[in-house]
């Protein structure tokens, strides 16, 4: 059966990387976190490519990789929270593999988040109630985006990962 990737969309710590981590270290099933493969290649954090080059360089940066991402094996990407914004990387991700949107509520990604300091968009924005606003902004779009939705406030990675599996197998095709 043909082999697909599994893309993990989703507002800024809603969960994607760690449970892309946590698939690889249960299941080994292999990932690659788009934010760190973008930080390696241009040899600098996401929040020194927005400061030094603007925002919209680094959107064009997220989709050059996702159309030229070819693994032969299947893998978990764990895609920045902006990345389904651009319709365009939301038909690359369809073509590559399956779309799953993880959910938190507003109060939820606040508390996870509050104290980091390396997502540009929030530097300046830490409040709940900016990020509800964002949210509420990008969630039709999110929503059309994915084949599957999981939410993931107060459940621990075993559980969500357990309801991604079983989601995307029921979508068939995977592996
Ligand atoms: C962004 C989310 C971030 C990162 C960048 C922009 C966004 O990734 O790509 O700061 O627009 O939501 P995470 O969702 O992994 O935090």
């Amino acid at each position: 059966m043909e082999k697909r990737h599994i893309f993990l969309i989703g507002f800024m710590g809603s969960g994607k990387s760690t449970i892309a981590n946590y698939l690889y270290k249960k299941y080994g099933m292999l990932q690659l976190d788009m934010d760190q493969y973008i930080e390696k290649e241009e040899g600098r954090s996401v929040s020194s490519i927005f400061a030094q080059e603007g925002e919209a360089y680094f959107r064009k940066l997220e989709t050059e990789f996702l159309k030229s991402f070819d693994e032969k094996e299947a893998f978990v990407v764990s895609c920045g929270g902006g990345v389904p914004m651009n319709e365009r990387n939301v038909q690359e991700m369809r073509k590559k593999g399956i779309i799953v949107l993880l959910h938190a509520q507003p109060e939820t990604i606040y508390q996870r988040i509050k104290n980091s300091h390396h997502r540009p968009l929030l530097e300046n924005n830490m409040t709940e109630s900016y990020i509800e606003n964002l949210m509420e902004q990008r969630w039709a779009v999110y929503e059309q985006a994915a084949d599957v939705i999981v939410t993931t406030d107060h459940r621990n990675a075993e559980e969500i990962s357990t309801e991604i599996l079983e989601k995307t197998k029921m979508q068939g095709e995977r592996v």
